[in-house]
């Protein structure tokens, strides 16, 4: 069993990151668990991370960039011994706009930061959910059966690199 905690870098009740992230949890293959964080209680999140195989990303992009909250997130959980979880980490990052670019630009500013902390980027896949607004009903539930195809690709890959899950 491989199990990959996701972390949605959005507060809002109709998130379309947490949407995506519920999908993708959805879309785990068979021996792949995705456990959903929150991340409101921040420094609870350690635990969490020490004990999974992976992190899954999921970043909204403001201002081109990424979202203050869930680089809050990060580092709080990279204070202290916080470093250690990270070190060799496999992660992925991947998210939804409702613009033209489905947070590519959000998705590069990870790069130094999942660097620094020493982590194990996987870059064989990547998932911009681009006009996500017309992807995804009003709770921000996915609704589109070609973008849960991509990220159960996704998933799959990024799991079948930490050596879990059958696709
Ligand atoms: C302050 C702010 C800045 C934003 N900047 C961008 C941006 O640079 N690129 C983009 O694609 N979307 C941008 N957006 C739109 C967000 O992608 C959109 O609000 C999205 O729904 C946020 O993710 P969520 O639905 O998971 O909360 C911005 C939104 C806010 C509030």
């Amino acid at each position: 069993m491989t199990t990959i905690l996701g972390l949605s870098g959005s507060l809002r009740r109709a998130s379309l990151n947490s949407g995506l992230l519920r999908a993708a949890a959805e879309a785990a293959p068979e021996g792949v668990t995705i456990t959903i964080g929150d991340i409101a209680p921040v420094p609870l999140y350690d635990g969490d991370l020490e004990a999974a195989d992976g992190l899954l990303l999921v970043s909204p992009e403001y201002n081109n960039g990424v979202p203050g909250v869930l680089k809050n997130v990060i580092d709080w959980m990279s204070c202290g011994q916080g470093m250690a979880i990270f070190k060799g980490k496999p992660v992925a990052v991947i998210g939804a706009s409702p613009g033209n670019f489905g947070t590519a630009h959000a998705q590069s500013h990870w790069l130094p930061v999942l660097r620094m902390l020493a982590t194990r980027p996987w870059w064989e896949g990547r998932l911009m959910v681009s006009r996500a607004g017309d992807l995804f009903d009003d709770q921000g539930n996915l609704t589109d059966d070609k973008t849960r195809e991509r990220l159960a690709e996704f998933v799959a890959g990024f799991a079948g690199s930490i050596g879990g899950g059958r696709s």
